[in-house]
């Protein structure tokens, strides 16, 4: 679908007033997964004796209990209960050649049997997996292995920082680049500021700029504004638009920020944490034809396995990252016991061969190009405003777009979080049909859905709209 209709669905869904699955059907339904899921309400209810809240991940479903899960094989998971979901949350992301895809398995296998992660020294499983990774993005000349993309993302600014001798770091408005002080500013939706930066002083993010998703004009006054001052470093971004496009990135954004930084002398750095090896072996700087100067990754870099994460880009740049006291002086300190451990290289090695050899990338791609046209079949039929579109594996269905409310406009804070609860509603009843997805508005395709899966997704969605008055 193109940006421009995009744009027009949105607003059409966002006029619209709400109608969401009413409180009768949700009493219903949860009484429904209650019944059928007694271990995990009990395991619930002993995980919050452990774990603050009772569950780890912001993703999960948690209405009316998050679930505990025991098994993930392909594109199903299994609950304590012995319950089958198809998954399409994947790993949040982290996984597209399918749960558990065994020649994976048995190669980290048969590397765990032969040398421990806890080697600390440097092993040659790093040399083969970056050697994948400079082959396939050409902006790598260096990288370096971290254990999450949060931590990339910190190291990434750190080292622009230092490189440019400047202090400003521009974000887009509703970008999700982990949960580090300086980054956790204007999160999920564009102008919330420090909305979500509880426990963050707020010096900490003093020199962090977010600027509105898709506004180059707003980008170029930016840097004008503070090139004779302390300056801006860098422009970090989601290159699919915030939260993997959720708010979907504009055609010519990407080039346009390029562009910009070139001008301004700016350092531009990827963020592709999901986007890298999603959209392409070469990430989606090869897919939008650009060529920043630091890329960060994350989940698909090592299928999730742990640690997922890494920094690569120019060599003067990422020289400043080096280890060790021989380093020049004003060397960057971003470093971690399990970098680049064993399990995390070969895992980044193989991978990467192995979303080559399955042609992947491709494969769910077509899958996520179906869903997506079916799902949009589907809202036709009923008569609703609600849309889907995709890049590539990343289909994003919008119901209700809360997180594209202006909420600079007053009363519309409420309404976004009404329209989160609409939202929310949908995601619990997709997860009583069996069907566990990002929050109910966004799925990652994989290798391992097939067309039945499609199906059954499609059949689930046309039950949970009926339950919809309208
Ligand atoms: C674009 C992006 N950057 C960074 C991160 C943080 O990665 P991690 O959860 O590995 O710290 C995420 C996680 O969802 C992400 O989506």
């Amino acid at each position: 679908m193109e940006f421009e209709e995009i744009q027009k669905r949105i607003k059409q869904i966002t006029e619209n007033p709400i109608r969401m699955i009413p409180d009768e059907t949700m009493v219903k339904i949860r009484k429904e997964i209650e019944k059928k899921c007694p271990k995990s309400k009990d395991l619930y209810d002993e995980m919050k004796t452990c774990i603050p809240g009772g569950y780890e991940h912001q993703m999960v479903i948690n209405d009316p209990f998050p679930l505990t899960m025991t098994r993930a094989q392909g594109s199903k998971m299994w609950d304590v209960d012995s319950n089958e979901y198809t998954d399409w949350l994947s790993g949040a992301g982290a996984v597209i050649l399918g749960h558990n895809y065994a020649p994976l398995r048995e190669k980290i296998i048969e590397v765990l049997q032969d040398v421990d992660p806890a080697l600390y020294y440097t092993n040659e499983w790093e040399l083969k997996a970056i050697k994948q990774i400079k082959k396939h993005v050409p902006s790598i000349e260096l990288f370096k292995f971290y254990q999450s993309g949060t931590e990339a993302d910190m190291a990434a600014i750190r080292i622009a920082r230092v490189y440019t001798k400047k202090k400003k770091i521009i974000k887009i408005g509703g970008a999700y680049h982990g949960w580090s002080d300086q980054l956790t500013y204007d999160m999920h939706v564009p102008f919330s500021g420090d909305m979500e930066s509880h426990g963050i002083p707020s010096s900490c993010f003093k020199d962090t700029i977010a600027v509105p998703p898709n506004d180059l004009k707003k980008l170029e006054e930016t840097f004008k504004q503070f090139e004779k001052k302390k300056g801006i470093a860098a422009v970090i971004l989601e290159p699919l638009g915030p939260e993997s496009g959720n708010i979907p990135v504009a055609p010519d954004f990407n080039k346009g920020v390029q562009e910009l930084c070139e001008k301004y002398g700016v350092l531009l750095i990827f963020d592709e944490v999901v986007t890298g090896f999603r959209m392409d072996m070469g990430g989606a700087q090869k897919y939008f034809g650009i060529k920043p100067d630091l890329t960060t990754f994350g989940k698909l870099l090592t299928h999730g396995h742990p640690s997922a994460g890494g920094l690569g880009g120019r060599e003067e740049i990422m020289t400043y990252i080096a280890s060790g006291i021989e380093a020049q002086k004003e060397r960057v300190i971003a470093t971690g016991t399990l970098l680049g451990n064993p399990l995390t290289a070969a895992a980044t090695y193989w991978t990467m061969k192995y979303l080559e050899k399955e042609n992947a990338i491709e494969k769910a791609a077509k899958t996520g190009n179906v869903l997506t046209a079916k799902l949009n079949d589907l809202f036709e039929r009923h008569d609703v405003p609600y849309f889907a579109y995709n890049f590539k594996s990343v289909v994003q269905y919008k119901t209700y777009a809360a997180i594209n409310m202006d909420i600079r406009i007053p009363g519309n804070i409420q309404q976004a979080l009404q329209r989160n609860q609409a939202v929310g509603r949908i995601a619990t009843a997709m997860l009583s049909q069996h069907k566990i997805t990002k929050r109910g508005a966004t799925a990652f395709t994989t290798l391992a859905h097939s067309p039945e899966d499609i199906e059954d997704f499609i059949q689930s969605f046309d039950a949970v709209l009926k339950m919809i008055p309208n």
